[in-house]
Formats: structure tokens, sequence, C-alpha cells
């Protein structure tokens, strides 16, 4: 009780940090994605990687989720109720086009109302076009690798954009992909998504087309009307890696070269459109897409942070090892290392020069004894580096509720509010009521200034 009371006083502490100078350009939220909580998924390589026996770790999968689909008013109240301004969501593509050229305007009717009702509770809405999840017809022409993947994946950013950026929904900021990097490393460098092969030149394939389909994509975008006043980014599960040995050069190159492979080439090149991507024992690929003067590829940066990960040279194939650090664990099993976002988001502004919004951060933690304090020591990071200079524009927590956590299935609890999977019923946690009381600290009656323009 006493540990309560005291993470309490603490977060009123950092809230009220915020308040005194940041309450009108700091987005406070949630995210979630489709998949992960919807429910009755379309066809899908997630879909069906989740039928196919031995791949989720609890058997579970993901047909109910938490029923967001039709319950996503309940959730928006008690968004609303917590005291967030913001709620990221991602939109289905295996709904909107569940075959090639196909549109379901039931799919895109459907997400125009739940924006609607996004707004109706003033909640700024903030939709992610690719969440890990592709329709079955991409999946089984090569996925990721599929040549014509870029150019599928403009149409569809166009057709929903188009859609969801138009009165009523006005939906302004946008994310292309969620964690490419990671999806990919997922995928193709280890057996745990789909497709789950180890193969670092089609892995190498994959996050190319990931970059070249957010660089298309944003072109054609801001040719749209309006295109120029979207707010369009991406979010980067943006992980340092930490050498395992701090006196062994050996994990020191290493550390700097995983450094450059997954974070610092990828946000270049989505950020530039020269791209340099290649893993190891791979042919790098290196492309120049011609990128007109006055257009941005990149408006702000998320951010998802998760941790760090400690990284050693080994002397066998492959060569690496990976590993979590030391520290007091999640019921994931990563690290909890609040210390390493700092650095993190100081390294950022200062290569991209560009606004970051932490677009995901938050613990699987059944009993509840450490999100408060897990939240409350981020936000402080994130505080530190405001207070130096670095815009970071919001913070989304992962997640208002339970969901399914892919590979993991149903038991990693990631929620504020716990979802009783027998009934759908929704219970806040303790830590809800404690965010809440922080998000309420804040001078009242502002709205931040991104809801105000639009
Ligand atoms: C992130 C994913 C998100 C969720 C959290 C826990 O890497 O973007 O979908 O699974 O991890």
């Amino acid at each position: 009780m006493l540990l309560k009371a005291c993470h309490l006083s603490l977060l009123f502490l950092v809230g009220a940090s915020f308040g005194a100078n940041a309450s009108d350009d700091f987005m406070w939220g949630v995210a979630n994605s489709a998949f992960q909580v919807e429910g009755n998924p379309g066809a899908s390589d997630w879909t069906r990687w989740t039928k196919t026996q031995g791949k989720i770790h609890d058997a579970s999968n993901a047909d109910r989720a938490t029923d967001f689909w039709n319950r996503y008013e309940e959730d928006f109240d008690m968004a609303a109720t917590l005291g967030v301004e913001s709620f990221r969501i991602s939109v289905a593509w295996e709904r909107i086009e569940p075959a090639p050229g196909r549109w379901d305007e039931d799919a895109l009717d459907h997400y125009e109302k739940m924006i609607e009702a996004m707004r109706k509770r003033g909640l700024e809405p903030i939709v992610t076009l690719h969440h890990f999840v592709l329709p079955t017809w991409i999946a089984d022409r090569g996925g990721l690798e599929f040549k014509e993947f870029p150019r599928y994946f403009t149409r569809y950013a166009l057709k929903v954009v188009s859609r969801l950026s138009a009165r009523p929904a006005r939906v302004k900021w946008w994310m292309t992909f969620n964690e490419s990097m990671g999806q990919v490393a997922a995928g193709y460098l280890s057996p745990l998504w789909p497709p789950g092969v180890f193969d670092t030149t089609r892995a190498t394939q994959a996050a190319a087309n990931l970059i070249r389909a957010h660089i298309y994509s944003t072109l054609a975008l801001r040719n749209l009307k309006g295109g120029q006043g979207l707010r369009i980014g991406l979010a980067h599960n943006w992980r340092p890696f930490y050498a395992a040995s701090k006196f062994s050069l050996a994990d020191r190159v290493i550390a700097g070269q995983a450094e450059s492979i997954y974070n610092k080439n990828y946000l270049d090149s989505v950020s530039t459109g020269k791209i340099k991507v290649g893993f190891p024992g791979a042919r790098a690929v290196r492309e120049k897409i011609k990128i007109p003067k006055d257009v941005k590829l990149l408006d702000y940066v998320g951010i998802n942070y998760y941790g760090r990960y400690m990284i050693q040279m080994i002397f066998k194939s492959p060569f690496v090892r990976l590993f979590e650090g030391p520290g007091p664990k999640t019921d994931m099993g990563w690290e909890i290392f609040p210390q390493g976002l700092y650095p993190v988001l100081k390294k950022a502004y200062a290569r991209y020069k560009l606004p970051i919004l932490i677009s995901e951060n938050g613990i699987a933690d059944e009993k509840d004894s450490r999100r408060t304090d897990f939240i409350e020591k981020h936000v402080r990071e994130i505080h530190r580096a405001r207070s130096e200079g670095v815009p970071v524009i919001g913070y989304l927590y992962w997640s208002l509720t339970d969901n399914f956590e892919w590979a993991e299935g149903l038991k990693p609890r990631f929620g504020l509010v716990e979802i009783d999977y027998k009934t759908q019923a929704r219970l806040p946690r303790p830590s809800f009521y404690a965010f809440s009381k922080l998000l309420r600290s804040r001078p009242q009656g502002k709205m931040s200034s991104h809801n105000a323009q639009n």
C-alpha cells in the first residue's frame, strides 16, 4: 500500500512537470492493432498461422480477441474516462481488400464509424495502415518479398487515406508501417512469426520492400488533395543494442553494427529515400528513389520502446547471441530498462531532427504490481529528454486492454484494463486509476494543439 501511495505521488510530480509547459503540445494516448483486438479476422497470414498447430504458445487464437470490432464504444468510453486524448488503432488490409482490387466498402464504413465514435469523445485518431498482418492473397504471392508488394500497398494506402482523411472521419495522423524491422526479424530470422524461416537474403528483400512501400505510398499520399497537411509517420521498434561486455572489443563492434543495420540504416532509408538495407551474409540492397525537394517522407518518427538487447559475439553460427539484460523482467521475460529510453530519444532527434511520438510503451504484468512504476519511470525519461529540447510530442501506452499477443497468444496481459476472455468483461486494473490520476493532474480544459488544428 505504501508502495502504491509512493508511486502515485511520483506520478503527480511528473504530471506537474509536464503540465507546466507542455499540456498544449503533448498527446497522451493508448494504442492497439486490428488483429490483436477486433476478433473474427479476415483471410490473412496470421489467421492461418494461429490455426497451425504449435505456432501459438498457449494454443489460443485471435478469433474472438477482445471483440473490439463490436465493443469499440465501450473501450473509447474507458479511454475518455482514463483521460487520454488520442487513440491509436490499425485498419485491417484483409478486411478492406479481401481480394486484389476488390474493396469492401462496408469495412471502410465501419472504420469510419469507429473514428467518429472516437471524435465524439474528444479522442484524436492515429491510424496505422499495416500492423504485421497480410491478406492471404498477398502472402500467397510471396508476402513482403512479392515484387508488387510496394505497389499494392500504395494502392491500398490511397484508398484508405482518401476515405478516412475526408469528412466525417478527418484522420490526420497516419502511420504507414508498424515495426517493419521487428516483423522481418521475427518472420525471416526466426521460426516464431510467418513465414517462419531463417534466411538473411529473404529478410533483406522483405525489409527493402517494406521500405519501398513506405516511400512510394508517402509520395502518393502527398499528392492527394490535402496530402501535404497529413501527419505521416511510422512506428519503429528502437531497441538499442548494448555490448554484453563493455570490455570486449568484439561485443562493442557487433553492437555498433547491429545498431546500424536495425535502427540507423532503416530510419535513414525511410526518411531520405536512399535505401540501404542488408542482413549479414546477404547481398545488401542499395537504391535511390528520387524525392521531390518539397516532399517530406516523415513528419514525425514513431518509436515503440520496450527495452534493450544485450549482444555478444560467439564463435559458432550465427556468431551473435542476443539476450535480455540482468534487470527485473516483465511477464514476457523482457528486461525493464527505462533508462535506455533517454539516449534513444537524444540519438533519434540528433540524427533526424523530427518530432518524436512514443507510439508504444507498455508492460505485460498480470499481477499489475509493476505497471504504474513502469509508466512513471518511462515518462520521467521522456521528460528529461524534453527538458533538453527533444520534441517528444506524445506518449501512447500499449495497451488500453489486454489483447492477443502474437506468438504468445492471449496469456500476456498488457492492459490497463483486464479482459475476462470468457465474458469479454472489461475490468480496470489499479494502474488504470493511477495513470488516470497523472493525466487528470494536468491543467484542465486544454486540448492539444494537434487536435485544435483539425
Ligand atoms: C510491439 C507490437 C505490438 C505489441 C507489443 C507488445 O512490438 O507492435 O503489436 O505486440 O509489442
